[in-house]
């Protein structure tokens, strides 16, 4: 038996602008994972059970743009291309092995703390470890953002990075990843809206609106994107007040591009009023999750007013 896990993610700034090339920094949040077994079987096929979404089929009656059958055929067509070093019966045009692939997650769906990514990333290491063909976090990472742009439009790759790595990324589409350190650790209060928004709807949105306006969303994302620089160093030297002044005007820069919403606007002023030094919605927005940076000792009481604003689960996450 061979099991694989991959953390959630929380983006701390700079969503949407990072998909036009602006910096952005993101976090794993390790409390919450998506987690894959794979044992030999004795059914013939591939068979994958996923309580979650209620998946339970095997590989050849899913759908082409299954995401999970998707992820497996991806794996079996990289991995006959380059054949695999000792593969255990999947070799050239040979037959695929018997499995059986167990999934389960405990990030919710369409909810900005990228599910999709880590269901990608440990079902391929899962994959790549039990049929022994080794890949590294890098070709994880490429692998899992191939997936991510056959089911989500045009993603900047931030969201597969940072769960690949399983570290804190200041990521630049198209550059080479920037490990960041975190001088103080923080301690980010997350809050559920309970309502699930596909991020490719409003990236979509967000570009309808840079290509009726060039040059104002071109000035905003700059705007954001001096944001995240500023926030890199501010949490590298850890200075909170500041570090809370920029995610408050982050979140007053995401509303303009129409991805908050009543329900993470309500949360985001609950944390604020309940002494969060700043708060923000993360990730695609329009429902999912805010974040909110606490004193480690007010956690509690912000979780607690998330929950009395309509929040339906929150998690206090500890970055460091
Ligand atoms: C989604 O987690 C982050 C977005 O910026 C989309 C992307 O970067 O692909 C909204």
């Amino acid at each position: 038996m061979t099991t694989s896990s991959a953390p959630g993610k929380i983006i701390l700034f700079g969503e949407h602008a990072v998909v036009y090339g602006r910096p952005a920094l993101a976090v794993p949040v390790a409390q919450v994972h998506a987690d894959v077994e794979i044992l030999a079987s004795d059914l013939t096929g591939i068979w994958i059970h996923a309580p979650g979404v209620n998946l339970h089929a095997e590989l050849n009656t899913l759908p082409f743009d299954h995401p999970i059958a998707s992820v497996i055929r991806n794996f079996f067509f990289l991995a006959r291309r380059s054949s695999f070093p000792n593969g255990r019966g999947a070799r050239g045009e040979g037959k695929s092995p018997n499995l059986q692939i167990n999934i389960t997650s405990s990030i919710p769906v369409a909810s900005g703390l990228g599910s999709g990514a880590a269901v990608t990333v440990a079902l391929v290491r899962a994959l790549s470890s039990h049929l022994n063909h080794p890949m590294t976090d890098e070709d994880i990472n490429s692998f899992a953002y191939d997936i991510e742009k056959l089911h989500h439009g045009r993603p900047s790759g931030i969201d597969n990075t940072v769960v690949a790595y399983a570290k804190p990324v200041y990521f630049v589409k198209g550059q080479p990843i920037e490990v960041f350190k975190v001088g103080k650790p923080l301690t980010i209060v997350i809050g559920d809206t309970g309502i699930s928004a596909p991020t490719k709807e409003s990236v979509a949105d967000v570009r309808k609106l840079w290509e009726a306006d060039n040059t104002k969303w071109e000035s905003m994302f700059d705007k954001v994107g001096e944001i995240a620089k500023h926030a890199r160093e501010e949490i590298e030297i850890g200075d909170w007040r500041l570090l809370g002044e920029l995610m408050n005007r982050n979140h007053a820069l995401l509303q303009e591009m129409t991805v908050s919403s009543p329900e993470l606007d309500t949360l985001v002023e609950a944390a604020r009023k309940a002494g969060a030094v700043g708060a923000k919605l993360s990730g695609g927005g329009r429902g999912g999750n805010m974040i909110a940076l606490a004193e480690a000792e007010k956690a509690d009481d912000i979780s607690f007013a998330l929950i009395s604003a309509g929040a339906k689960n929150t998690i206090v996450a500890r970055i460091s």
